[in-house]
């Protein structure tokens, strides 16, 4: 097979999709000569088959990075580094229009929402192409015999894994901080959604990277993904994804070199209505909450809680919203929610609207499939959801939410806090005083306020409790992409 090919978008018509393996600036295929096939979820065939990587390509890559990162790029002033990343995001800028095409091709996202993951990606690049010449350290005072100061080194060869929900998303939120503090990376795409990721390598060539420096390759979690995990020469493992594989991940990094391990897992995230919110701008946001990238975000507001006072009209006006959402054809102008992206994540998110409807929630909206081709799902609504029922407690990622009343401030937090994950949450109301409370309260890495889903690469993103380890984006994220040596020198002449 060859390590290229034509394809053909609705919105751009045709463009060259690389399909090997990039490693060492070049295209490969994988050493065991195989491949897989990426599937469209929008009509459920095949789009194109890429190389896969089994444990030898893992081992050949990360041979490239240490190569890399021994090499000129560890020595290479920071504002070269940080040039390579603008670079980059003006690349991703060139090439926009393609990229939000393949995101929709792939992952069967909308296409005006794919675009603004485009944007974002570029925008995250940039801004860590921004910090690389301002990582500094810090000197100490102890005492007037000796003089200390920290320097901010990169940690090595980092093994990424990133999901499928948002592919080159995702990659930026990988690539930007590595990169910044001068890592060299092996990064592995989902299965599912390989495109976006395999598009980037020209443009990583262009922009002027190393040879070595960013290898991405494509292939399965349990060959691919373990072989990077357990990898005695790979230095830190950074993985997005499910919690059941973030507790694998932990495991194959103690059972190895104890690689440093950062993790973006699951949520079951709260979004609680108070009686005095502004209840249309509330509505607009839980459901942007939870409905937005077809709810499959590690974010997304799926536990929906409203004030006693406002409950039953909060549900009529939100089911209103929730049918007004568009779903179809990713492609379609005014499209809204697209496919979900796989058979096994459709039949996951069936399978809980199932175990509710058994547990004796009430469908107000949705339940059933839409259509009659490709993974889309109804977006579904439940009320009369109790804190025991299986769609309450366990994450979906899929475009179901569950809806259960609240009478005061301190129901709202202890229901809001009884999760074991911890990764985001909201609270609408117009009292301000209520708005600290309740985010002060809440055990979660993000609150928002009478908004929802806004991200932004300068602000800091991460799970509490088991949602995850680390924090990605903003100057946090270069905490995990960094070491603090110490230096002490002695001052004068002493003996010990
Ligand atoms: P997953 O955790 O299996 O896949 C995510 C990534 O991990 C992919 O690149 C995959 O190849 C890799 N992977 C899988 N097994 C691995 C292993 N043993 N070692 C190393 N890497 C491995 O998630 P999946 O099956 O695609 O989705 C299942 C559920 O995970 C979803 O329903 C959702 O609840 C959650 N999820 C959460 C995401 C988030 O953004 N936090 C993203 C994707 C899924
Ligand atoms: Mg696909």
């Amino acid at each position: 097979m060859s390590l290229s090919q034509t394809l053909e978008t609705p919105s751009t018509g045709k463009y060259e999709q690389p399909t090997g393996l990039f490693i060492n600036n070049e295209w490969v295929k994988g050493v065991d000569g195989k491949t897989f096939e990426t599937i469209n979820p929008t009509n459920e065939k095949p789009i194109v088959a890429v190389h896969e990587a089994t444990e030898k390509d893992v081992d050949i890559a990360v041979s490239a990075a240490r190569k890399a990162f021994e090499g000129e790029w560890r020595t290479l002033d920071p504002q070269s580094r940080g040039r390579c990343l603008t670079k980059l995001a003006d690349l991703i800028e060139k090439h926009a229009k393609t990229l939000t095409a393949i995101e929709s091709l792939d992952n069967g996202k909308a296409l005006s929402m794919a675009a603004v993951d485009v944007n974002n990606a570029a925008g995250c690049i940039r801004y860590y192409g921004g910090w690389a010449d301002k990582i500094e350290g810090k000197i100490i005072e102890t005492n007037s015999d000796s003089f200390n100061w920290t320097r901010q080194e990169p940690i090595g060869v980092c093994g990424q894994i990133i999901p499928w929900n948002f592919p080159l998303l995702m990659w930026a939120w990988k690539i930007g901080p590595a990169m910044a503090c001068g890592n060299c990376v092996v990064l592995k795409s989902a299965e599912q959604t390989p495109l976006s990721a395999l598009y980037m390598g020209n443009l990583i060539k262009e922009a002027g990277f190393p040879p070595g420096v960013i290898n991405i390759i494509s292939g399965f979690g349990k060959i691919a993904g373990a072989a990077i995990s357990a990898h005695m020469d790979v230095d830190k493992v950074a993985f997005t994804g499910s919690t059941v594989v973030g507790r694998q991940i932990m495991k194959a990094a103690a059972g190895s070199n104890l690689k440093k391990v950062t993790l973006e897992l699951g949520g079951k995230s709260p979004n609680i209505v108070f009686n005095d919110a502004n209840i249309d701008n509330a509505i607009s946001w839980v459901n942007f909450g939870i409905f937005f990238n077809h709810g499959q975000c590690c974010c997304a507001g799926s536990r929906i809680y409203v004030q006693e006072g406002i409950y039953d009209k909060f549900v009529e006006k939100f089911k209103e919203r929730a049918q007004n959402n568009v779903v179809g054809d990713p492609f379609k102008e005014d499209t809204f929610q697209g496919p979900q992206v796989s058979q096994l994540q459709f039949d996951r998110i069936m399978g809980y609207i199932d175990t509710g409807k058994k547990e004796g929630a009430k469908v107000e909206i949705g339940g059933e499939r839409h259509g009659k081709e490709g993974y889309f799902i109804q977006p579904t609504i439940f009320s009369n959801v109790s804190e025991d029922m299986k769609i309450m407690q366990e994450e979906i990622f899929g475009p179901v939410c569950s809806i259960a009343k609240f009478k005061t401030e301190e129901d709202a937090i202890r229901v809001g806090n009884t999760s074991t994950y911890g990764l985001a949450s909201a609270v609408h109301t117009t009292n301000l005083n209520t708005a600290i409370r309740v985010s002060n309260a809440l055990r979660a890495g993000t609150v928002w306020v009478n908004q929802y889903n806004m991200l932004h690469h300068a602000l800091p993103f991460g799970g509490y409790k088991e949602s995850g380890i680390g924090r990605e984006l903003g100057e946090a994220a270069l905490a995990n992409y960094s070491q603090t040596k110490t230096v002490s020198i002695r001052l004068g002449d002493a003996l010990f």
